[in-house]
């Protein structure tokens, strides 16, 4: 019996090439060992606030980018959030197991709180009571994702634990996958800061940016005013997350980058990254993706087939939950 794996990715905006050097590149590189959900998590989006049309072809776009960037449809299951109540009705049972005080120090929460402060709504804080559920629903042994999740899977686990030690071993308690490299990408913009899809343009470099403007946003990336290239994210983060970025895109190791790049200028670093990415994540998804986003009667019918299929494996776990905790059934 293969293992369950589950992740997932908000549709609010365009992925940057840090959620797939993070998170789905990943999940491509697991997909034919473990029985996988991928999942387009709508509900986690609206935490703030969306355009409507704007979410709804965040979501499409997402689904087709998670296709194109090589997860098989077939082989996993790829679907949207809100196209199962699963996830919602075990999030309720859950957030009776979650205490006040460990989602107020979830630093996701501390910092969204910090940049919507108009709109601290309580999904924002309880959005980490929906990933346990996400994840729980499914009996998910593992969790690829990035280093800034690494925080909500430790939540999980807990509330996994509080919860069979009531009553019995309900949960599988999930184990992450955070690589060592590419689970934090920052900004060319500013290193010293993560790179996010809902940050400003200059900030990211969205998987569908036209190869030129990924270029240009490589050549202008900020360094440092040395000339060596070595990794040492302390004292050179611009230089590092660029060396970061090649050894991943190109599946060679920091060290062999470095001796790559010996004796080269920053320019030619620079262009060598952005060229790399180009050929080995943009121009290939992109051409699988422009065909996928034509066809929405096929990304319908994956969606909604895929949402049965989730279904069909939450279900018996939910039915436990509610048996258990005293629900007529
Ligand atoms: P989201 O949508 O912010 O990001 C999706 C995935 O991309 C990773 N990631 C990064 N990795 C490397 N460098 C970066 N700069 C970078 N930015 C983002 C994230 O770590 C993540 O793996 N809460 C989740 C979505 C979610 C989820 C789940 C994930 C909802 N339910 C259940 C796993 C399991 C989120 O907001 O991801």
């Amino acid at each position: 019996m293969k293992k369950t794996i589950f992740s997932g990715m908000q549709p609010t905006s365009v992925p940057q090439i840090g959620n797939y050097l993070g998170a789905i590149k990943n999940w491509g590189a697991l997909q034919s060992q473990y029985n996988s959900l991928y999942c387009v998590v709508d509900l986690h989006a609206i935490t703030v606030r969306q355009d409507p049309d704007e979410l709804r072809k965040n979501t499409l776009g997402l689904l087709a980018l998670y296709i194109a960037a090589g997860l098989d449809p077939d082989e996993n299951i790829i679907y949207v959030q809100s196209h199962y109540n699963g996830h919602t009705e075990l999030a309720w049972v859950l957030s009776c197991f979650a205490y006040m005080g460990e989602l107020g120090r979830m630093t996701q929460y501390k910092d969204k709180s910090a940049k919507h402060s108009d709109n601290v709504n309580v999904g924002l804080f309880n959005y980490p009571v929906l990933m346990a559920a996400d994840i729980l629903l499914f009996g998910t042994h593992l969790v690829p994702v990035g280093d800034d999740q690494k925080q909500h899977l430790e939540l999980a686990r807990d509330i996994a634990t509080r919860f069979n030690n009531v009553y019995g071993d309900i949960f599988i308690v999930p184990e992450p996958f955070i690589a060592k490299e590419g689970a934090r990408i920052m900004s060319l913009a500013n290193p010293e800061k993560k790179m996010s899809k809902s940050d400003d343009e200059a900030n990211r470099v969205s998987l569908l940016d036209a190869p030129d403007v990924v270029m240009k946003k490589f050549k202008r990336a900020v360094t440092d005013s040395e000339t060596e290239i070595r990794y040492d994210v302390e004292n050179k983060p611009g230089i590092s997350n660029l060396l970061e970025i090649y050894a991943v895109t190109t599946g060679v190791t920091i060290d062999d980058a470095v001796a790559e790049f010996a004796g080269a200028g920053y320019g030619t670093l620079k262009t060598t990254v952005g060229q790399a990415v180009v050929d080995n994540i943009i121009d290939p998804i992109q051409k699988k993706y422009d065909e996928l986003i034509k066809n929405e009667d096929y990304l319908q019918k994956i969606m909604r087939q895929n949402a049965q299929r989730a279904k069909e494996m939450g279900d018996p776990i939910l039915h436990k939950v509610k048996k258990s905790v005293g629900f007529i059934i």
